[in-house]
């Protein structure tokens, strides 16, 4: 990772709002639903299509978001929760059926709610008829759909490794050829240089926009082309691991240079794009891993032509200080180019969890961060409850990155969903030893009913976000100017202030990220709306205040 901006700054810095005509997305707060841990809708034990059509009322009504990132849900053995897909174009039974989720859709929609689904081109599972038919022999037609390689002096054909330990190569006897996997053995990579892999891949994609999906989320989009001379990654001798990262140590053993973001990807990924402007109105929203801001900015494409949204996983993996987030951020928006817009998250199904990052008040703050940042946020369930990482038995886990080669697991990410009082949480009401993973024990205490009724509650503060952003164009649209100054010199590490603006509207938006209070003085005066602490909203604020300890306040700034 490139830690080179990972410097202060103390100018103030100003975005403009974006010029071009308005899309949904923007204003937009998006949801991740991790499919089978979110709500069981058949007592099978594993949350499905059902479930989550169950749940709309309370993503739409209850907590205000706009938009659904499913997870996937196609026909796959789910070794790796189903990004390792079998049948693009099935659902996989455990999760419903096309009928099922083409209601979901209709149901979605008519409360307003979008649905992205994930896009998952750059590898299939073992079990795709495709891959059954490319190991089925060397000349076998779909051979060259997938990566074959003949061994280099009797071993694999170079060093690269894999995100989920060991090499990328694996071997198979039947053909005496080693085909690559940047993921699990069982998740074969396509062949993104083959033109009959792309038009497929395309095929896919109109038929789940045909459907009437509002946009996809494409899985690792800056994996699909490597290097076509298969040069071998420089070694790290010190080792290249990312500490917020849950990948296996064996991947960040090297720089990974040549298997990765060869910049021929960003062609695939305007033809991707281009299939996309087919259906006007979608969204297409890339996982990239983390790099520097100059890099993800690329990933817009030339003429805004490339992604709408590059999902960046920086603000991720940045320390939680107010001048290594304010540095992230001034760099995110230096290179955001012009017309462009960014989305953000702050958890992922594949990281820890937020409130286990940073602890119950700090992941209040953060929830300010989140919902008051010039970009689309992205929520990952559970975390508007506050979930924490739970420990998983080892005999009932199910990430396979972890159990093929000893790394370490994300199921403690990935646990239910608690709802209510109800058996396991209201998660499923299958015996607690067929949940896909275990229930926590204190279920009904953290769970969507129990927090409604508290109003000191983290789903009571996110609702009061959601809620404050949707009646604010300053926050869902508006410019955002960083303040620096707002703390004495002492404790300017510790603030984070910035103003969000639209025509009357302005908000100023103060996070400490410490636990002890900080006095600051403000060039204004204005209302509370938002208090992490549970200040009362509807005080008047001086200029000056002081905020508690962990406390992020959104004020409401008066005009003149
Ligand atoms: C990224 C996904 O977020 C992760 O969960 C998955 O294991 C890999 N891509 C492989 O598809
Ligand atoms: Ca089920």
């Amino acid at each position: 990772m490139d830690r080179s901006m990972f410097t202060s700054t103390s100018t103030n810095v100003q975005f403009p709002p974006s010029t071009s005509a308005e899309a949904w997305w923007r204003g937009a707060i998006i949801y991740e639903c991790h499919l089978p841990s979110f709500r069981d809708g058949n007592g099978d034990g594993i949350g499905d299509l059902e479930g989550l059509i169950a749940s709309l009322d309370y993503l739409h009504d209850t907590l205000g978001v706009d938009a659904v990132w499913t997870g996937p849900f196609y026909r796959s053995p789910l070794l790796d929760q189903g990004f390792d897909v079998s049948d693009y174009t099935e659902v996989e039974p455990t999760f419903g059926t096309l009928e099922t989720f083409d209601r979901l859709l209709r149901e979605a929609h008519a409360r307003g709610i979008r649905i992205i689904v994930d896009y998952i081109p750059n590898h299939t599972s073992d079990q795709h008829p495709w891959f059954v038919e490319s190991r089925s022999a060397r000349t076998n037609p779909k051979r060259d759909w997938y990566v074959w390689r003949d061994p280099r002096d009797g071993g694999p054909p170079n060093n690269w490794t894999s995100e989920a330990g060991g090499s990328v190569w694996e071997w198979d006897a039947g053909t005496g050829q080693f085909y690559l996997h940047s993921h699990l053995k069982e998740q074969p990579d396509l062949n993104w240089r083959n033109p009959e892999v792309r038009e497929a891949l395309f095929d896919v994609l109109r038929f789940w926009l045909d459907r009437g999906v509002d946009g996809i989320r494409i899985d690792v989009a800056h994996m699909l082309m490597k290097d076509p001379k298969f040069r071998d990654n420089p070694e790290a001798p010190s080792g290249n691991h990312n500490p917020f990262d849950l990948q296996h140590p064996d991947f960040g053993s090297q720089v990974h240079l040549h298997d990765r973001r060869h910049p021929d990807t960003h062609h695939a990924l305007a033809q991707i794009r281009a299939v996309i402007d087919e259906y006007p109105g979608t969204v297409t929203i890339a996982e990239i891993e983390a790099m520097s801001w100059e890099d993800w900015a690329e990933y817009y494409g030339t003429d805004l032509a490339g992604m709408h949204l590059p999902f960046p996983f920086r603000l991720l993996e940045t320390h939680w200080s107010a001048d290594l987030l304010r540095a992230e951020l001034h760099g995110m928006y230096a290179a955001l180019p012009p017309g462009a817009w960014p989305i953000v998250a702050l958890g992922n199904h594949d990281r820890a969890r937020l409130a286990t990052r940073l602890g119950t008040a700090q992941a209040r703050v953060a929830a300010v961060l989140l919902l008051t940042l010039a970009a689309t946020p992205c929520l990952l369930y559970g975390d508007e409850l506050g979930l924490t990482d739970r420990p998983v038995p080892v005999d009932r886990q199910r990430d396979y990155f972890a159990r093929a080669t000893g790394g370490v697991s994300r199921d403690p990410v990935r646990t239910p969903m608690p709802w209510n009082d109800d058996v396991n949480g209201g998660f499923s009401a299958a015996p607690e030893e067929r949940l896909w993973l275990p229930a926590a024990s204190d279920a009904a205490e953290i769970s969507v009913a129990a927090q409604l009724s508290r109003p000191d509650s983290m789903l009571s503060l996110y609702r009061q976000l959601t809620r404050t952003r949707h009646e604010s164009p300053a926050l869902r649209r508006g410019e955002i100017v960083f303040l620096p100054d707002v703390a004495a010199d002492s404790d300017a590490h510790r603030v984070l202030a910035y103003e969000r603006r639209a025509g009357d509207d302005h908000k100023v938006i103060l996070l400490n990220l410490a636990s002890e209070p900080v006095p600051v003085r403000l060039d204004f005066a204005g209302t509370l709306v938002v208090s992490s602490v549970g200040r009362e909203p509807g005080g008047r604020i001086g200029r000056e205040l002081d905020l508690a300890a962990d406390e992020a306040v959104v004020i409401d700034i008066e005009k003149g």
